[in-house]
């Protein structure tokens, strides 16, 4: 694989040139690290990164959703390897790091991490305890931050890497509840945005996404015992309805493949017009 472009014509190599445009949004050469992957959101990225020939490691806490996820991937002829990790802790972190430079190591492929692993509350700001601030920070910020800082060397020594982050539309929108979550949604849209300086000469691409509500299992269990809340909300999506998993999988696909790799640092907002 050729990591050299041409400056004057952009062209990752000649032979692009004579390829189909939609040759740049290919996965199967890339090894994706999915948190946050056995449920919502995490599994869709995971099912569909594999089902487009990426190989992809599943990252979180709970080892039989994952291995579940891991089934589904490989009665569907992909392939996918399970590492437990809970990334509010720096010592999982390493061991994942340390996992995904175990499983790269057989090729080149190039390495990719969403770090999508999360988890969302509406709480008044004057109800929030330590623990929901530790809670929220260590898994969205901390977790984020540090296993982009772990995988980062292996992509280096590569010369190419993704990172997606998952951010939200409440980093830049508000509502009542949503002060703790949206800061640290925020923090991860603005560590985006730094890392992507950082390591942009080191071949590393550091984006996030940032949908609305987004209709998992968890989120449909909380819009139907409030639906008064839940018609507020729909009533500021422009489109008229409600994120789907699946609604954020071409996004997650561009940002991951070839077809982004002159974007950097940037927010996507997958949020049916929630935001604009
Ligand atoms: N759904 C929405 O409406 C929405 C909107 C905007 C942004 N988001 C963001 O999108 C991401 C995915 O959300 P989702 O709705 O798909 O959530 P979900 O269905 O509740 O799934 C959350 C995933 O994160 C994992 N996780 C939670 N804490 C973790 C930890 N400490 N370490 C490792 N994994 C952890 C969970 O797995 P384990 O329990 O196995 O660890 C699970 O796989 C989150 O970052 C969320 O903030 C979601």
């Amino acid at each position: 694989m050729s990591g050299e472009t041409n400056v004057m014509t952009g062209l990752a190599n000649e032979s692009l040139a004579n390829e189909s445009p939609l040759a740049s949004f290919r996965l199967d050469d890339r090894l994706i690290v999915v948190t946050g992957s056995s449920d919502g959101i995490g599994r869709a990225f995971a099912e569909s990164f594999a089902r487009a020939g990426a190989r992809v490691v599943l990252a979180s806490r709970r080892q039989g959703k994952l291995e579940e996820v891991r089934q589904s991937i490989l009665a569907a002829g992909g392939w996918a390897e399970v590492v437990v990790t809970d990334v509010g802790r720096l010592s999982d972190i390493r061991a994942l790091a340390e996992s995904v430079r175990r499983l790269a190591q057989d090729d080149d492929r190039r390495i990719v991490l969403i770090n999508n692993a999360g988890l969302g509350f509406t709480k008044p700001a004057l109800d929030v305890g330590e623990e929901d601030w530790r809670l929220l920070f260590d898994t969205h910020v901390k977790g984020a931050f540090f296993c982009a800082q772990q995988i980062a060397p292996l992509m280096i020594e590569r010369g190419y890497g993704k990172i997606i982050n998952m951010s939200s539309t409440w980093s830049r929108a508000t509502d009542v509840g949503k002060s703790v979550y949206g800061a640290a949604k925020a923090a991860v849209s603005q560590l985006t945005a730094a890392l992507s300086t950082e390591w942009a000469p080191l071949g590393i691409r550091v984006n996030a996404l940032a949908p609305t509500t987004t209709m998992t299992d968890f989120v449909k269990g909380t819009m139907g015992a409030n639906p008064d809340r839940a018609a507020k909300l729909l009533s500021r999506i422009k489109i008229g309805r409600f994120g789907q998993p699946s609604d954020l999988v071409g996004a997650a696909i561009f940002l991951a493949s070839g077809a982004s790799d002159f974007v950097t640092g940037q927010t996507l907002f997958v949020d049916g017009g929630f935001t604009s």
